[in-house]
C-alpha cells in the first residue's frame, strides 16, 4: 500500500491491521547473546537510517540479542540496557510481526501475545513498514512516572525510548540490519489496536530488517 493510500486511509481513521495466521500465545525467546558484535567506536562510524529492508524474517536468537541491546535487563538489580529517569523504565517495547503483535517481557525474556493481527501497516504510514520483518513501537506507560512533575513526564519519557531507539541503531550497525526510527506514525490507530489505556501513550516505531540490497 503506498504512503498516500495509508495516509489518506489514516485521515479517514480506516487504517486497519491484516489478519495473521499465527500462534495465539506467547513466545519464549532463547538466552541473549551478550557478547560480541561490532566494537562500539565501529558500530558509531556506520550507524544510519534505513528505509529498504527485505521481507525475510529475523531468526529468533537475532530477535532476543536485538531486544536485550534494545532495552534488556544487564545488572542484578533490574537495570536496563537503556536509562530512564528515575528509574521507572516507563517504556514498553511492542512488536508487530508477520504473526502477531507481542509485548518484549524483558524479565521473563518472552514476546507476551497481544493479538493475532498483523499490526506492521497501521505502524507508519510509509510504504516500507507494511513488509519489512519487525516494526518496534515505544509506549510510555505513565502509571510508572508518578514520581515525575506531570509536565516533564511526555518529555522524559521521549528520551528514554530514544536512547532505546539507538541502541537498536548501533545493535543494527553491528550486525548488518536495517533500521529507521519512525515519528511519522497513525498514533490513534497503534493504541487501539493494541489496546492502549489512557494512561499509556504510543512515542515513536522503528523498522528493523535485512537491508534489501544484501539478499
Ligand atoms: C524523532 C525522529 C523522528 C523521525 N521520524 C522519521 C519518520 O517518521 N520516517 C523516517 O523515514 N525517518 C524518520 N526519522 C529518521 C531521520 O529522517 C534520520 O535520522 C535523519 O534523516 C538522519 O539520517 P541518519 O539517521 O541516517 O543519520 C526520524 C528521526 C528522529 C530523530
Amino acid at each position: 500500500m503506498s504512503s498516500l493510500t495509508k495516509f489518506v486511509l489514516g485521515m479517514m481513521g480506516q487504517l486497519r491491521p491484516r489478519p495473521a495466521a499465527g500462534a495465539t500465545t506467547s513466545i519464549l525467546l532463547p538466552p541473549p547473546e551478550k557478547q560480541g558484535g561490532l566494537p562500539l567506536m565501529d558500530a558509531l562510524a556506520i550507524r544510519h537510517s534505513s528505509r529498504d529492508f527485505a521481507t525475510d524474517p529475523l531468526p529468533l536468537q537475532l530477535l532476543s540479542n536485538l531486544l536485550w541491546a534494545a532495552y534488556g535487563i544487564n545488572r542484578n538489580d533490574g537495570g536496563r540496557t537503556a536509562p530512564s529517569a528515575l528509574n521507572a523504565q516507563e517504556i514498553d517495547v511492542f512488536l508487530a510481526l508477520p504473526d502477531g503483535a507481542y509485548r518484549y517481557d524483558a524479565i521473563a525474556n518472552e514476546l507476551q501475545f497481544l493479538a493475532t493481527s498483523d499490526l506492521r501497516r497501521i505502524t507508519g504510514y510509509q510504504d516500507f513498514v507494511d513488509d519489512a520483518p519487525l516494526d518496534l513501537i515505544y509506549v510510555a506507560d505513565y502509571t510508572r512516572m508518578n514520581l515525575v512533575p506531570v509536565g516533564q513526564r511526555e518529555s522524559y519519557a521521549s528520551v528514554a525510548a530514544g536512547a532505546i531507539t539507538q541502541n537498536v541503531y548501533l545493535f543494527a550497525a553491528s550486525n548488518g540490519l536495517a533500521t529507521v526510527i519512525r515519528a511519522w506514525i497513525d498514533r490513534a490507530a497503534i493504541a487501539d489496536a493494541l489496546g492502549l489505556t489512557h494512561d499509556q501513550q504510543v512515542l515513536l516505531s522503528q523498522t528493523v530488517g535485512y537491508p534489501r540490497s544484501m539478499t
